[in-house]
């Protein structure tokens, strides 16, 4: 199994301190670009890019690596930007479509102009919108099951929160707390709540859901290969006291077979962690129903792997699976294969803060059923960040985290040392190991998301989520950034950051 080896020098900023400026605030020497916002034209048939930025994912199409097709995951809108508020405590169908249209996924074609300034390219051949409108397909055990009322086709996805990319260059983007849309827009729970996975490049791979990874509160899908070659998946449901799961698949990995691995995400089982026992437990049929036994509403509920799937909280609790402090974002070290689990926080157990958990597989394989554990950075005053969410490594074994504290909680009580929501480089290995030095710092009310180094790791992209999301009145918004068109309007961005020096 190869590894990465660490570049010996590390980037090189000036950390900064918290901010309560209404901007995007970097170290010096660091600038960013507005890459694309919400509303903008994104492609000749005037699709256009949808609300609430979140998970991104860059594909270059170049070796110099100055263009190419980033996917931007779209977490949820506001009504007060986006459908507007409801009549009589109801949406109309074009509000409904509004909502729905604006959720999802943006494919985009990007480029750097003469001066490497980060530009939308609004011709591009390639970008398009995968939203709560567009037609999926079902894969793996619950397709066609009682557990989704039979269906093998579902209608869009949305709660699209982070993601992952799989060993065949296709992005995972994650259903997360899809309760509210699926309510107001009258559409069956059961199609929601899923791993999707979408080709950018190319639009005839049909969009599906892969149910074999199970139905919760998606945050993201972090994929690696276990030492006999089988494609592993990490995921956090991000619920307060929920579990954290992995997938191993069935089959090998292929390279040679490109997307059709695809099939891969179909068959395989899936995992929750037992951190008691140091176990990854196998949520099958059989052992639910033999946990189940003698409990007849237990027994009803659960007759297939369909069942388990769509129900996958509740096997994973009758199992054994540990309920945890909201797990995010998983990543898996290219440098030692360890598995770092954002835990952001829970306020039923006073973790105010939120920590990271750190996994060791047994034998650094990933296709192993026993594991270790270390808290490996706890969120507070100490560390300077709170409410760890999303994650990302660098080459030189450097672990970033993004932080959502939410916005009703910014600069308040034991969150205001922290002010605006940040970013922090945390180091992995060496004499810094797990400390977090601030890099970046959010517009007010907004949420840093999905950050996604271009190979090169000369340039960042990130998600401005929701700025000034606490705005009740559109004429005095709590935010306006980034001021673009000459408005005022708060609008959710996702930058370029350029400026990383060795
Ligand atoms: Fe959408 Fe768990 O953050
Ligand atoms: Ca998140
Ligand atoms: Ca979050
Ligand atoms: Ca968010």
């Amino acid at each position: 199994l190869m590894r990465m080896k660490p570049r010996k020098t590390g980037f090189k900023f000036q950390p900064i301190e918290p901010s309560s400026k209404d901007e995007l605030v970097l170290p010096r020497g660091y600038t960013y670009d507005v890459v694309a916002s919400y509303g903008d034209i994104i492609n000749p048939s005037k699709d256009t890019f949808g609300y609430n930025n979140d998970y991104t994912l860059f594909f270059p199409m170049k070796e110099d690596e100055d263009r190419g097709l980033l996917w931007v995951n779209h977490e949820y809108t506001n009504p007060l930007y986006v459908e507007g508020e409801k009549v009589n405590d109801k949406y109309t169908p074009a509000q409904i479509e509004k909502h729905l249209y604006n959720q999802g996924g943006s494919i985009i074609e990007v480029y750097q102009d003469k001066d490497g300034r980060w530009k939308l390219d609004r011709t591009s051949k390639f970008a398009r919108r995968v939203t709560g409108l567009t037609p999926f397909a079902l894969t793996g055990p619950a397709k066609g099951s009682t557990a989704v009322k039979g269906a093998t086709e579902v209608q869009g996805t949305f709660a699209n929160c982070s993601g992952g990319r799989t060993l065949w260059n296709t992005v995972l983007s994650c259903e997360e707390n899809f309760e509210s849309t699926s309510e107001e827009a009258g559409l069956e729970p059961a199609h929601y709540g899923w791993v999707i996975e979408v080709d950018p490049f190319d639009p005839a791979f049909k969009v599906r859901k892969h149910t074999a990874l199970g139905r919760f509160n998606h945050e993201n899908a972090s994929m690696g290969i276990a030492k006999d070659g089988r494609a592993v998946v990490y995921m956090g449901d991000d619920k307060k006291d929920a579990c954290v799961y992995k997938f191993i698949s069935k089959g090998k990995y292929n390279k040679a077979a490109g997307k059709k691995n695809s099939a891969l995400l179909e068959e395989g089982t899936l995992y929750v962690a037992d951190l008691k026992k140091g176990k990854w437990t196998a949520l099958t049929i059989e052992a639910v129903r033999e946990a189940a036994s003698g409990k007849a509403d237990l027994l009803e509920k659960f007759k297939t792997q369909g069942d388990v799937v769509v129900n996958c909280h509740d096997a994973a609790i009758l199992l054994g699976g540990t309920p945890t402090d909201r797990p995010e974002d998983v990543e898996i070290s290219p440098f030692d294969q360890t598995i770092f689990v954002a835990h952001t926080n829970n306020d039923k157990h006073g973790n105010m803060h939120g920590h990271i958990t750190r996994f060791f597989e047994k034998d650094g394989d990933l296709g192993s059923e026993e594991f270790d554990f270390e808290i490996f950075a706890a969120g507070g005053r100490q560390s300077g960040f709170s409410a760890p969410d999303n994650l990302t490594f660098d080459s030189n074994a450097n672990l970033w985290t993004v932080t959502d504290i939410s916005s009703d909680k910014l600069n308040t009580a034991v969150w205001k040392s922290f002010k605006n929501n940040g970013m922090f480089m945390i180091p992995t290995i060496g004499p810094d190991k797990g400390i977090a030095y601030q890099f970046a710092s959010a517009p007010v009310q907004a949420e840093l998301t999905g950050p996604c180094f271009t190979p090169d790791e000369k340039t960042l992209f990130l998600s401005v989520q929701h700025p000034g999301e606490e705005t009740t009145d559109k004429a005095n918004p709590t935010s306006t950034w980034p001021q673009i068109r000459g408005g005022n309007m708060p609008r959710p961005s996702v930058v370029a950051i350029r400026g990383f020096k060795f």
